[in-house]
């Protein structure tokens, strides 16, 4: 079939075979497609979504556009986390030395800042010297000795995936339940675990914030996983407000290491003990989620997984003292403070306008190719639904010029509003676990 009926039959409706849906991304890979075919085919699906055959077949032309890493050579139930992104969600910097501390492995391979929301890698690079650029034998070998290595997805690994998500992101087609199940899964089947906690995010500040979106994303992608002999556990979470207070990359490790040494905002904490719960199970060392909190509260507790967080960053190439010492991190020069401008409580935040505020900061990427500023960002203490008194601060910004703390001083105030009557509920910070 022509490329142009294809695009055809998927716009009207139709459902096509794997026989042509498998020829037709291997052409698209060896640019036989145009990219304006594939932009068209993507909207197709954007608007017309995928039965299961058509996704199956895509997920297959995704995993096998690279490698899949062979990690046999390190020992256990190897079992990753993935969050389908948000802002302040800085978890996995606790999570995964955090159950690497508990003998499980963690093969973590992540993502950058995507949008308004930020990214595992950005957050990783604002510590000195900290690589995550490692060659697949390095990946490996970490695993091996470390026990979790935090990397950035290797040219290797689904690179039809990157050409894709390149395209998606300049052509409004991101927001796809298939394009994001078969975009996260096959780089996550990619990357060698045995089993997966996926972190589906609701709420506002999410991509999809509609709880039957959420819900039909995480049911597509556990059934990615089993369909590849995977397990895979689901955890709807909040994203109604930032997770924690810190928001932008030095700022969140800073958060991370106070979690770390036993500290930090409470919905960081129990997120990641919930989190870690499900991949200790999974990773055969806890009989149970309850046996499995606890041992992990214990790990951070009594430092096991701060220094485990500092073996990593060794192992990486970055300087190890900042676990010690956060003031070694970046800082911004200019700091600002949105405080409340009368008694009331704190009504529902724009949580996408608040993680744009920080992209515009520098925190994230504006463009492609845009660099990063490691250092600024906010700190929000405030919460939807708490009281709050005139003059009591809602925010601090750390910016890099006063006319940039300006700019997002304004964002802030529109975006934590402060209202004369209480909200209604938050979301609670677990709104659903979901294994089939
Ligand atoms: N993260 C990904 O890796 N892919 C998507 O499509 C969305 C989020």
């Amino acid at each position: 079939m022509s490329v142009a009926r294809l695009i055809q039959k998927k716009r009207d409706g139709g459902t096509l075979d794997p026989q042509e849906i498998a020829p037709f991304f291997n052409a698209y890979a060896r640019g036989d497609v145009a990219e304006y075919q594939m932009a068209a085919f993507l909207m197709a699906v954007y608007y017309r979504g995928m039965e299961p055959g058509e996704l199956n077949a895509l997920v297959e032309a995704l995993l096998r556009s690279g490698i899949t890493v062979d990690l046999s050579s390190v020992p256990g139930i190897k079992v990753d986390k993935h969050s389908t992104g948000g802002v302040g969600d800085k978890v996995s910097l606790v999570l995964a030395p955090l159950v690497a501390s508990l003998g499980v492995p963690v093969p973590m391979m992540s993502g950058r800042g995507l949008g308004h929301s930020g990214g595992t890698v950005d957050k990783l690079e604002a510590i000195p010297g900290f690589r995550t650029d490692l060659t697949v034998a390095e990946y490996r070998a970490q695993l091996e000795r470390v026990g979790c290595a935090l990397i950035s997805q290797t040219a290797e690994v689904a690179p039809l995936d990157r050409r894709l998500y390149a395209l998606r992101d300049v052509t409004a087609t991101v927001e796809s339940i298939p394009l994001i199940a078969s975009s996260i899964m096959s780089k996550k089947l990619a990357e060698g675990l045995d089993a997966l906690v996926l972190d589906v995010k609701l709420g506002n500040g999410a991509f999809l914030p509609e709880e039957h979106r959420a819900t039909e994303l995480a049911r597509t992608m556990i059934g990615i996983g089993r369909a590849h002999g995977k397990q895979v556990v689901a955890l709807l979470t909040a994203m109604d407000r930032p997770l924690g207070c810190a928001v932008g990359n030095a700022l969140e490790v800073v958060e991370c290491l106070a979690t770390l040494r036993g500290g930090g905002p409470s919905d960081l904490r129990e997120l990641t003990l919930v989190q870690a719960a499900e991949m200790l199970v999974l990773g055969g060392v806890a009989a149970d989620a309850a046996a499995a909190h606890a041992a992990a509260a214990a790990a951070l507790a009594d430092g096991r997984a701060a220094a485990c967080f500092q073996r990593i960053i060794a192992a990486q190439g970055g300087d190890p003292a900042v676990v010690d010492d956060p003031g070694l991190l970046p800082q911004a020069p200019v700091e600002r403070v949105l405080v409340a401008e009368h008694d009331g409580w704190v009504g529902d935040m724009d949580v996408r306008a608040i993680g744009f505020a920080a992209v515009a900061l520098g925190a994230g990427r504006r463009t492609l190719d845009s660099s990063i500023d490691p250092a600024v960002g906010f700190h929000i203490p405030a919460k939807p639904g708490a009281a709050v008194t005139t003059g009591e601060p809602l925010a601090r910004i750390h910016a890099r010029t006063e006319a940039a703390a300006a700019e997002a001083l304004v964002e802030l105030e529109r975006a934590i509003p402060v209202v004369a009557e209480p909200p209604g509920a938050s979301l609670p910070l677990v709104v659903r676990r979901l294994t089939e």
